[in-house]
């Protein structure tokens, strides 16, 4: 009998097993919170208005930490798992000095809200893909659907960064091969490096464009940029030995607005990066920075494009994840 009731379990777990498969294999729907928290996408919104009205470089740090996120073993919140004594999690990557607090700041007041309204019943992963969303359109870029019902991960190390983010000082070839190994195209990534539109860099990633440019003493510069510009970083920058959080915007002209001027910038010597301006210089991407220069409906299709691609990147559904309880931790503490 005992065997008997064993065997009817077994064949139970396969049937749920089954069912959870073909539930993973479920598309991400609109309408995924509708039934179960039907105001989880205003109480997003509303949040995300005021953190970036008091903090408006919100909207930059956000969109930052959800490209991280997405790219290194898909959109599943595993950057906003916290170290531990066992485990150095993904934030902890070399790279982590430029994912910003706010955006962190950001997702758990969302999570802390959201816990009180519908418990157990949003993940991190989809508060981050419609926060970043949200913080786009209010600086005046371009609206786009989300899908929801992402899982959140199950790990987060951060040894599992290696070679999927682009760096500051890789060269082109080498920013285009991370990319296509995520499966983006060329167009994708001219596209998604707009978001510097609103982004801002520290004083180490462009420090040897400003100061001793090709050992010509302290203040030679690259002859690329644009003279006055130049020198007004060199000021910025003067102390960014004692102070590494000195940071300064990728997009001069308007660094508050989404819009197309970081790519008509770039035109006047105005790049911040030494990848900006290669990309402005590069025969595969210079057609498509140029484009966007003239053209800034064409970069907002482009850019929906490729933000809804990777919104989709990687993520888990049904068992494959789990929602978690705090962003910060996953719910079961493992070993
Ligand atoms: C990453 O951030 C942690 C603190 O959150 C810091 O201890 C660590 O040194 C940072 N790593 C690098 C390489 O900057
Ligand atoms: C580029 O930057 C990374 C991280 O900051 C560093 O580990 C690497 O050595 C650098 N590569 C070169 C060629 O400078
Ligand atoms: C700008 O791009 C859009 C979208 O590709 C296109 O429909 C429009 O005709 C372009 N405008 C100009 C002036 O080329």
């Amino acid at each position: 009998m005992a065997r008997r009731h064993y065997a009817f379990t077994t064949l139970l777990v396969v049937a749920v097993a089954v069912a959870c498969l073909s539930f993973t294999d479920a598309k991400l729907t609109v309408n995924y919170y509708k039934k179960t928290c039907p105001r989880m996408e205003k109480i997003i919104s509303e949040a995300v208005t005021s953190k970036q009205l008091s903090n408006p470089t919100t909207a930059a740090g956000t969109l930052r930490v959800f490209f991280h996120d997405c790219f290194v073993s898909g959109c599943d919140a595993s950057t906003f798992i916290s170290s531990n004594h066992f485990n150095k999690a993904e934030r902890d990557a070399d790279i982590n000095l430029s994912l910003p607090g706010d955006a962190f700041d950001l997702i758990t007041r969302v999570k802390s809200t959201l816990e009180l309204e519908c418990p157990g019943i949003v993940s991190c992963s989809d508060i981050l893909a419609l926060a970043t969303r949200d913080l786009i359109s209010m600086v005046g870029g371009p609206f786009y659907t989300v899908r929801l019902g992402r899982k959140d991960s199950l790990t987060s190390t951060a040894s599992s960064t290696d070679g999927h983010l682009p760096l500051t000082n890789q060269t082109i070839t080498e920013i285009i091969g991370v990319f296509q190994k995520n499966g983006f195209t060329v167009k994708e990534l001219v596209a998604l490096t707009g978001a510097h539109t609103i982004g801002f860099s520290h004083c180490k990633e462009y420090i040897n464009r400003i100061h001793n440019y090709k050992h010509g003493g302290p203040n030679a510069f690259d002859p690329s940029m644009e003279p006055r510009y130049a020198k007004g970083l060199q000021a910025a920058c003067a102390k960014w030995k004692e102070d590494p959080t000195i940071a300064t915007f990728n997009d001069i002209m308007t660094p508050g607005k989404f819009d197309n001027l970081y790519f008509k910038n770039l035109e006047r010597g105005l790049g911040l990066l030494a990848t900006d301006q290669a990309l402005f210089e590069d025969k595969r991407t210079k057609p498509i920075m140029q484009l966007y220069a003239s053209n800034q409906t064409a970069f907002f299709n482009d850019f929906v494009y490729a933000m809804e691609k990777l919104s989709r990147f990687g993520v888990k559904t049904g068992r494959k994840g789990e929602v978690r309880r705090r962003c910060d931790a996953f719910n079961q503490i493992s070993t």
